[in-house]
This record gives structure tokens, sequence and C-alpha cells, in this order.
């Protein structure tokens, strides 16, 4: 028999590779710089959305038993992974909600990963904790919240969402019992991501209000009064409020002021979902806008939309701490020296995660290295180029949904007569272009258009870009009609 001290330095010679020396540490990272500045730099010349639905087999191929070189692992993802489908990272995105990714977000991930902070829990990682919640605090400042809110640091928009829901249940004592008497008042424009959280969070069985919508797609404010009232003399318990400031589907902003005073008036939970929209709060034009998101008990706000962060940082706010706290904490025996400490809130006592990705620093580094007024001017950028791209695209023959509020614009082809065929055809032409890439929508049940402007990249050249598209896909659709 193997001796055991023998054996172990028998495995820890096996498994050294893992630690790699310095010098390949370097090789690699040259290799992994050069493939993403070659990434970045041909970007703008490339198109945004390459159509891709053929079977690709080379992943079921691969043998992780196998080691392969970094230069062959960039040219796999170069071919498999990086040159197909949509390109996030362009600024020719301009569907759906657009990501972007500034560069000191790869920086901060590098960062966190490579020291491994470990963000869950103040004691053991009271650096990172101090610095994730300071950015709570500053968020908490920005959109008007009291310095005594909190919340937490999460992957995106739906986490948020889902930790503001939960709360919200626990909060206003939705219990299984009465779960089938409570009330949530959504619209038709509230993100999906909001009723996926609801059945998530135990409230499928609730009564979900649809409240109708204006012209603009924003809740009806005398519906919402009136369906409260009803609900409340029926014996039910009206209890949560959801607004958007800035739905997906047309960016519009919901009536936040008037939404908060029923709020208040019927003891709800007012819950705004700003995903999408919220950091256009910073722009003086906007502000008021969104006058009342500052009078919600919490907001969900992503900085992997407004503040151009690659994916993976969504942010909730939430007023009430104890109730976030009450929701989330547990103890645990293993655990106990890590509470003895709490000097400062610990995003594991707040959110469903213990272990937890140190992604506070993507964002802390990002405005660090720039300072925030590039963010803002970027977004008012963003905003005027819906303005113009709104004005320019009734002059080649489409009709708009209307000045934007923000940055989405909503727009259809309107010389033809069957205009939901003509559209549904013109989304496959886009499609098959992909200089820029466009999402299309339905409202009402007819196929409209979006041009969702929120990369850091997109500017004035690729607008126009996307103006000589959708001129070329128009006459490509009628010669196919
Ligand atoms: C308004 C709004 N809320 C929530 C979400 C969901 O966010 P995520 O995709 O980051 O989970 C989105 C996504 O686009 C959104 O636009």
């Amino acid at each position: 028999m193997e001796d055991l001290t023998k054996r172990i330095l028998r495995l820890e010679e096996a498994s050294s590779v893992l630690e790699p020396t310095a010098s390949t540490r370097e090789a690699w990272m040259e290799e992994v710089l050069t493939y993403a500045h070659r990434f970045i730099d041909r970007m703008e010349n490339e198109k945004a959305f390459i159509e891709e639905y053929q079977t690709d087999n080379a992943f079921e191929e691969i043998d992780f038993k196998e080691k392969i070189s970094m230069e062959e692992a960039l040219q796999f993802l170069d071919q498999h992974v990086d040159s197909i489908g949509l390109n996030p990272a362009s600024g020719g995105h301009i569907g759906y909600i657009p990501g972007g990714g500034i560069y000191p977000t790869a920086m901060g991930d590098f960062l966190a990963a490579i020291t491994n902070r470990y963000a869950g829990i103040f004691f053991g990682g009271p650096g990172a904790v101090r610095l994730e919640n300071s950015l709570i605090r500053w968020l908490c400042q920005l959109i008007g919240f009291p310095q005594n809110a909190h919340g937490n640091l999460c992957s995106g928009g739906s986490i948020a969402n889902l930790i503001a829901i939960t709360t919200a249940r626990d909060k206003k004592g939705i219990t299984s019992k009465k779960v089938d008497q409570s009330v949530i008042y959504v619209t038709d424009q509230t993100h999906h991501c909001v009723q996926k959280a609801i059945r998530i969070a135990g409230l499928n069985e609730s009564i979900l209000r649809y409240v109708p919508m204006d012209d603009r797609f924003k809740m009806d404010i005398e519906v919402l009064e009136s369906l409260l009232k009803e609900d409340k003399e029926k014996g039910l318990i009206p209890f949560l409020i959801v607004g958007s400031a800035g739905t997906t589907d047309t960016g519009s902003i919901d009536p936040l002021d008037k939404m908060a005073d029923l709020a208040r008036i019927y003891n709800c939970w007012f819950h705004v979902d700003a995903a999408y929209g919220g950091f256009f709060v910073m722009i003086d034009e906007l502000k008021d806008r969104f006058k009342g998101m500052e009078r919600a008990d919490s907001v969900a706000i992503d900085p992997h939309k407004g503040l151009f962060l690659s994916y993976g940082l969504g942010v909730i706010l939430i007023k009430d701490k104890k109730a976030m706290y009450d929701t989330h904490f547990y103890k645990a025996s293993y655990m106990q020296d890590a509470q003895e400490r709490f000097d400062e809130i610990s995003p594991a006592d707040v959110s469903p995660e213990l272990t937890k990705h140190y992604r506070g620093l993507r964002l802390w580094l990002s405005l660090r290295l720039f300072g925030l007024d590039p963010f803002k001017k970027c977004l008012e950028e963003k905003y005027a180029l819906a303005l113009y791209f709104e004005k320019e695209v009734q002059k080649i023959g489409f009709e708009t949904g209307g000045e934007p509020e923000l940055s989405v614009v909503l727009y259809r082809y309107k010389n033809t007569t069957d205009k939901n065929k003509f559209n549904k055809l013109l989304t496959e032409e886009i499609h098959k272009d992909g200089r820029v890439f466009l999402s299309s929508t339905t409202l009402n049940g007819e196929e409209w258009m979006r041009a969702a402007i929120l990369s850091f990249r997109t500017h004035k050249r690729t607008i126009d870009l996307c103006l000589d598209m959708l001129a070329d896909c128009v006459l490509r659709v009628k010669k196919r009609l």
C-alpha cells in the first residue's frame, strides 16, 4: 500500500497545473486580451445579428477528459459562440432591451474572480460587503430613497423583482391561508418576470388584476382606484400594486405618483419595476416623469441595462430593510462565527443567495474609472437618438407610436393594405439582413416593431445605418409580395 504522505504528494504534483505558473498566466492573458480586443475593434463593422438555426454538434463531441490549448479554446468560442446569433455587445443591438458591456465590467469581474472575495457575509468579506452596500446607498440616493433603505445586488431584473415580491408578501402577511383572497394589480405591459416571480413566491392563486391602460400604455389610474375599492368592499385583500418605470415594449412610465397615493390609501405594497428605465431619472429633462418612484416600497433597477454593464447585475432597493431581512434571514450553526459581527447588513441576510458572485466590483470600478457624468451623457444621447429615430423613420413610410417617453420607439410600415402581414415579413427581412438587430411585438393584436436604444455603442451613425437597412428591407418585402 502506498504510504499516505507519498500519496498526498503524488496527488499534489498531479493537480499542480491548477495553479498555472506566472509565465503561463501571462501567455494565456495575452491570448485572451488579443481575442477580446479584436472582438471589440471589429464589432463596429460587423453584423449585429447572424441568423443561425442549424444544429451544432460540436458541443456534444467534446471530451472533457482531453485538454486543449488556449488558442484552440478561443478558436472554438469564435466559431461556435461569438460569431453567431445576436451580438449583445454591438451598438447595432437595438432590439429587446440592449446590453452593452463597458470594459471595466470585465476588469471588475476579473479581479473579483481572482481575489474571490466573499461578498455574501460581512464577517468573511468586510471590504467587499462595504463596497456593495455603499453602492446600494448611492443607488437609494439616486432614486430618492432614504439613506436607511437597503437593497441587494443580484443577477438581474428578474431576481430583483422576485426579492421585492417575496418581501412584499411577507410584510403584508399573505400567508397560505390568505393567498386566494389577496389581490395584485399589474398591467398587460408589466414585464413577464413579475408574473414568474408571483408564481415562484407561491402567489399563483392570488387574484391578478390586469388594470387597463391608456393609449400610451400607462396604467389607467381611475380604473385602478375603482378596482381597489371594489376588491376591498368584497372583503378581498389588495396587497401589491406593481408599476413600471419604462416598460419593455414601449418605454412607458406608469402614473407612479398617483399609484403611490392609492397604495397608501389601500395599504398596499407599491413596487416599481424600473429595471430598464430607472437610470433615466438622472437626466434633468426626464426626471419629472419618474415622480412618485421615490414613494415606492421597492424599486428594481438594472445596471446591466441603464448603466451599460455586461449582463449579470440587477439591483433591488427596498425601503423597509427589516422586512427584507425578515423574509431572507436564516441562522445555521455552521455560520455561528460569521453571525457575531454585524457592522453592515450582509447580502446573504437580505437575498436568496449565500455564496455569491462579488458582482458589486464591476459597477464600483466602472463608476470610479469613468465618474458618473459620461453615464448621464450617454443616457441622454440614447434619449436624443430615440427622438431622432422617431422623426426620421416617418420620412421613409413608417408610422410611430408617438414621441418616445424614454428610449424605446414603436413604429410600423404604414403604406400597405395588410399592415400586420407586411410588418411581420419586414421583421423577417431585418433578421436576415442583420446589420442592425431589431425586434417586434404585438400590441392590441397589431404587429409593431420596436427600436430600443440603450447600448452605449449605439450612436447617430448606427441609427442612420438602421434607417438605411429599414428602407432596403421594405423594398425586399415589396418584392416578396
Ligand atoms: C422592465 C423590465 N423588467 C424586468 C426585466 C427582466 O430583467 P432581466 O432580464 O435582467 O432578468 C426586463 C428585461 O428586459 C425589463 O425590461
